[in-house]
């Protein structure tokens, strides 16, 4: 494994990170805790979750993902960098989610309560709230880090501009600053490239990728006219989530550049899953990436990125026959 310093901060954190968002829904406590093992036996020392994890919930598993970690974190809590976010709904109220100082200053108590835990490392908005003054949540956040709840503050899925401004507003008003960003971003969205991860590297923010696989297409496992009834492309097992993950990627041209990659996979002898997140950490804006796992054995491969260091000449291949996926402009 190796470990890249987050930011200006004086963490130093594994080049991969464990996402948690399956845990409790997908994944059950017994195989969450084996998925846990196996990432440390690999290496990892730092953890993703959100308050509002699993994905796919049912109302009654809304936090489970960071009850699950924090039962298998006890015991070993300082061994980990522990990331959490809030944002999303956690209620019926309209401020049950978002960003403002009254949802935040319930949500950082809430997850210690699951996580059972008296801090997080890295506290994250987990999307904007284009609802709540930028100040606000600016201030919400400096007190909950002056209070000692929180260690460092991150935002994820924010457009660039709106970044820029927040941290612009954090250092006029002397308030903590972000110091990470969590993107979408995988060899079939490539966005961030065009704004964040220049804005990234020129403010100098730790930048940790989610959904690396694009949600497991960039494996073998799928074909277009497949219809899954498991899984995160599945309507059943997921919901809307799911529907949600066919309308981002079940294309043709998808398939075809999934089609094209595999091919260069084979050529080199290596899986498409390591190839695509040896991909991503071969960019150097780039801290962690955040694996996501329903079952311990999907970590074979990814975990396996870890030591993989791909030739500036395959990333260049790469990076031109996905080319495509750095249009448009989207958060997420
Ligand atoms: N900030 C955000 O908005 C946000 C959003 C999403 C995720 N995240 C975080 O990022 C983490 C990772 O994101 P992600 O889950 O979307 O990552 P991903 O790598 O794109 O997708 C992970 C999924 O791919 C499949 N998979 C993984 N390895 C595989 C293998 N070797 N063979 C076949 N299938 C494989 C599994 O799908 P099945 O589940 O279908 O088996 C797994 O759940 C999450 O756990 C969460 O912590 C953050």
């Amino acid at each position: 494994m190796q470990y890249k310093q987050l930011s200006r901060t004086g963490l130093s954190v594994s080049r991969l990170c464990l996402g948690t968002g399956t845990f409790g829904h997908q994944t059950d406590e017994a195989e969450a805790v084996r998925i846990l093992d196996a990432a440390v036996d690999a290496g990892v020392n730092f953890i993703d979750t959100a308050d509002m994890y699993p994905g796919g919930a049912l109302p009654h598993e809304v936090g489970s993902s960071e009850e699950i970690t924090g039962r298998w974190l006890k015991g070993k809590r300082g061994r980990f960098i522990l990331g959490t976010k809030a944002g999303g709904p956690m209620g019926p109220s309209q401020w049950d989610r978002g960003a403002s100082r009254k949802h935040l200053l319930d949500a950082i108590d809430a997850s210690l309560k699951r996580l059972d835990t008296d801090y997080v490392d890295l506290y994250q908005i987990h999307m904007d709230d284009p609802s709540t003054p930028l100040d606000e949540t600016a201030e919400a956040l400096d007190l909950i880090v002056r209070s000692g709840k929180v260690r460092y503050i991150g935002v994820s899925n924010f457009l660039a501009y709106r970044l820029a401004r927040a941290i612009g507003r954090q250092d006029t008003l002397r308030l903590a600053r972000f110091v990470s960003v969590q993107p979408r971003y995988n060899l079939l969205f490539r966005e961030i490239e065009r704004d964040l991860l220049p804005l990234a590297q020129e403010e100098n923010l730790a930048v940790i990728p989610y959904n690396p696989l694009a949600g497991g297409l960039l494996t073998n496992r799928y074909k277009l006219d497949d219809n899954p009834d498991q899984g995160r492309f599945s309507t059943t097992e997921m919901g809307q989530f799911g529907a949600m993950y066919k309308a981002r990627y079940w294309k043709e041209r998808e398939f075809e550049t999934i089609r094209q990659l595999r091919a260069i996979g084979q050529e080199i002898g290596e899986p498409l899953p390591k190839l695509a997140i040896a991909w991503i950490m071969a960019n150097p804006a780039i801290t962690s990436v955040i694996l996501g796992a329903s079952r311990t054995e999907q970590l074979t491969d990814t975990l396996a990125a870890a030591d993989f260091l791909i030739s500036a000449e395959l990333k260049a291949k790469l990076d031109e026959l996905t080319s495509v996926y750095r249009q448009g402009d989207a958060g997420r």
